[in-house]
């Protein structure tokens, strides 16, 4: 097995690095009332002693205090990155220092460090799997699927993952259960609509130094990250134009009124481009041919297969770093063509990118937590396969957040109740 090593060791300015990602997990944590409340909780009552975790993330400052909360709830965590370009390697240093922590995170790694650090994590012999993007789970059942026997379940944080494993599990090949945490409400509502939204056109913003105001951007897919781009591009003064292949999806974008038309003629006349498909190659050679120099193009969705770079860079007669975090393209008609974060999710892997807000991340890792503590208490109820998060665990990471906010509800009287129950009632 791997012996990629942990971040500690490959370091030289260690202690500085292990300041500063302390300095960014403190600020996000700041910020994250679930995760205090789950911290003090799981500070006291130890709900995962015993348990090895190994996880595949973002390593950032918000996925690293879900990771010291798993630690303070007594498991050993073991970490790695789950995109190349989203490490931040001050955090995973800062990670590491725990003394119940691992991690092998590291940004820019090439495709065999990348793999042999996921190797490396699995060395731990976990017990629960954490993935974002199914890599995790991937690769215990392909190589190590000696594992299986003692790891109690996992969970996913998004789309791309879900998709991955649903289709696992239509095969019969997913063998232990797993939640879809994507799926849930309190993170696919919030995670995947404003954090994406927000966090994608900021990124863009800042890197490029430009404005939405008046130009159309072109939102390839309208599912709930493409929903997220299109509201806050259009509340940013943008012209929205949305492709679809769901027709029901582009109903829904056509009733907001937005534009809805094939990626090829959106190409004629969008100046940014922001896939969130989770497809792939949906802007291709025909779409470069008719697109408007000065065109940006970014990504969204979990991998950087959306955009078909490899065809870009075959029709180009030069390319260079135009600013840092953009790559132009030129056509030999002189046309520049701009991606940003080399075709990867634009707001983890741009050099300046910092993920979504951390009130968005607060409750989509409440969710794991929650998910990871459910897998240690009752595990053995759950067959091998895809599980929806529980309705209860969903309702508590809410509460706690309610609650953090100072918002009070209504809850239901008892007549209320009983004739929302109830199937007997007419006029
Ligand atoms: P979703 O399934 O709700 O939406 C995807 C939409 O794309 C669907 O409406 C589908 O019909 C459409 N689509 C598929 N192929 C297409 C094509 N060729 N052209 C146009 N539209 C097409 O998925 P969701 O939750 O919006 O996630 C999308 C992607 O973003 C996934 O890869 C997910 O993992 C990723 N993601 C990224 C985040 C980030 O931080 N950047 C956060 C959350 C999710």
């Amino acid at each position: 097995m791997s012996a990629y090593p942990p971040i500690g060791e490959q370091l030289d300015d260690l202690e500085d690095a292990r300041t500063e990602g302390r300095r960014k997990m403190d600020w996000a944590l700041q910020h994250m009332p679930i995760l205090q409340e789950l911290r003090e909780q799981f500070r006291e009552s130890k709900p995962l002693e015993g348990q090895t975790l190994g996880m595949a993330m973002h390593v950032e400052a918000k996925t690293a205090n879900l990771v010291e909360l798993l630690a303070l709830g007594g498991a050993e965590v073991a970490i790695t990155g789950c995109n190349p370009l989203s490490t931040h390697d001050d955090v995973s240093a800062a990670l590491d220092a725990n003394d119940h922590i691992t991690s092998y995170a590291k940004r820019g790694v090439g495709d065999d460090d990348y793999y042999a650090a996921i190797e490396s994590v699995v060395s731990h012999d976990p017990t629960i799997t954490v993935d974002d993007g199914m890599d995790m789970v991937y690769a215990i059942h392909e190589d190590y699927p000696e594992l299986i026997d003692t790891i109690v379940g996992g969970a996913e944080e998004t789309t791309t993952g879900v998709h991955r494993l649903r289709a696992m599990d239509d095969d019969g090949e997913l063998k232990y259960p797993v939640f879809a945490v994507n799926d849930t409400p309190m993170k696919r509502l919030f995670d995947n609509v404003h954090g994406t939204g927000e966090s994608s056109l900021s990124t863009i913003a800042m890197t490029t130094n430009l404005s939405y105001a008046g130009k159309n951007v072109v939102v390839g897919g309208y599912g709930y990250c493409g929903k997220g781009v299109a509201k806050k591009a259009a509340g940013q003064n943008a012209n929205v134009i949305v492709t679809e292949v769901e027709p029901r999806r582009a109903l829904e974008a056509h009733m907001e009124g937005y534009d809805v038309m094939p990626m090829n003629e959106a190409a004629e006349v969008g100046d940014v481009f922001v896939t969130t498909t989770g497809n792939r190659d949906v802007i291709t050679r025909e779409d470069f041919a008719e697109m408007k120099d000065g065109a940006l193009l970014a990504n969204a969705g979990h991998f950087d297969i959306e955009i078909d770079l490899d065809a870009l860079s075959d029709l180009a007669v030069d390319e260079y770093e135009a600013r840092d975090g953009v790559r132009a393209y030129e056509m030999a008609d002189g046309r520049r063509l701009n991606v940003l974060a080399e075709g990867r999710l634009v707001n983890l892997a741009s050099p300046i990118a910092l993920g979504h807000p951390v009130e968005v991340m607060d409750q989509s890792f409440g969710i794991q937590a929650v998910c990871v503590r459910e897998l240690v208490e009752h595990g053995d109820e759950y067959d091998a396969g895809v599980h929806d998060v529980p309705d209860e665990l969903d309702r508590e990471v809410a509460e706690i957040k309610l609650d953090a906010e100072g918002v009070e509800i209504d809850s239901l009287t008892d007549a209320q109740a009983e004739y929302m129950d109830s199937w007997s009632h007419g006029t």
